[in-house]
């Protein structure tokens, strides 16, 4: 990539940060309100590129929350495969906030809908094999250090205490799961390796590349090797467009038009199918819990450069 879309992309972040201010810090897990609201940076990954773009605040380190949850469904299904992953999770959308439990009493079988919200990704963080909470979350760990390309890559202690003296909610959901059988054993230490999974410190250039890896159908260009078998990668497609920025997923697609997934840390992690994979950083998030200036930031780019794959 030129200096020309360096110079393009480096306006297009000038042209967003105006938004940072229509947002807010997520602070329901107090470690996280030390972010910056006006933090925000971009990574873009192209495919087969030794180099990738960036601009803005792109070296922000911050929490993957749950993008993770896109990786640890993908871990299950190279686990146990579809059948047995798709009887304990959904495949619809909600349109709930990401940590409802309404529809778990209101519709039967009380099965999460989807793999994105946080009762189905604490359903399939459980389900991640291992024989203590230890080594499933060392398996998990391993897998995103893999798909990141950087075996450095650790969870933040701090983010990880803090959610753990936090999240009454997501124990709810967690017991509710296992008295409707969707989650079997210890509670406690299934929610354990989630908060882990959520609290694993990037950057963009990070998320960037393992959105580059899905990009191309799970192999890494460098050297043609297979990190994600292209079928779970094309599941994994499906559920972030359709619930990967919670219930403003359609209004994503319509204006955005690619799979994507959010994290309340501000962190967007985006495909361009057979092209690239971008991240952005933002943490002042909308009532929904996405980064607003990193969809302003994405819309832009996406019109710009005709990304839009519908
Ligand atoms: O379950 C939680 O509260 C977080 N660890 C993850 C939530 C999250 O990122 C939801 N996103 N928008």
């Amino acid at each position: 990539m030129g200096q020309q879309d360096g110079q393009a992309l480096m306006e297009l972040v000038a042209g967003s940060r105006s938004q940072c201010h229509k947002g807010k810090v997520a602070d329901y897990i107090p470690m996280l309100a030390k972010a910056s609201a006006e933090t925000l940076g971009i990574d873009l990954h192209k495919i087969g590129e030794k180099n990738p773009l960036e601009a803005g605040d792109s070296t922000t380190v911050f929490t993957m929350q749950s993008i993770s949850k896109v990786f640890t469904l993908i871990l299950a299904l190279m686990d146990w495969g579809e059948e047995v992953i798709f009887e304990k999770v959904g495949m619809e959308p909600t349109g709930d906030n990401f940590n409802s439990m309404v529809k778990l009493e209101l519709v039967e079988p009380g099965r999460p809908f989807n793999p994105m919200i946080n009762a189905g990704a604490i359903a399939i963080t459980s389900l991640i094999k291992g024989a203590s909470p230890q080594t499933k979350f060392k398996r998990i760990l391993g897998f995103i250090r893999t798909v990141a390309g950087d075996e450095k890559l650790d969870y933040d202690r701090e983010i990880f205490e803090s959610e753990v003296a936090t999240a009454d909610r997501n124990r709810s959901l967690g017991y509710f799961l296992k008295h409707n059988h969707f989650l079997e054993g210890n509670v406690e230490a299934h929610l354990q390796v989630y908060f882990k999974h959520c609290s694993i410190s990037v950057t963009c250039r990070h998320l960037a590349r393992m959105a580059m890896i899905m990009a191309n159908n799970g192999l890494d260009p460098d050297n043609g090797k297979e990190i994600i078998p292209k079928r779970y990668v094309q599941i994994a497609k499906v559920f972030m467009i359709s619930c990967g920025m919670y219930n403003a997923s359609g209004e994503f697609a319509i204006q955005v038009g690619i799979p994507a997934k959010s994290g309340v840390s501000g962190g967007i992690m985006a495909i361009v199918p057979g092209k690239m994979g971008i991240s952005v950083i933002g943490p002042a998030l909308s009532n929904k819990g996405n980064s607003v200036a990193g969809v302003h930031l994405l819309q832009r780019l996406s019109e710009k450069w005709q990304l839009n794959m519908f």
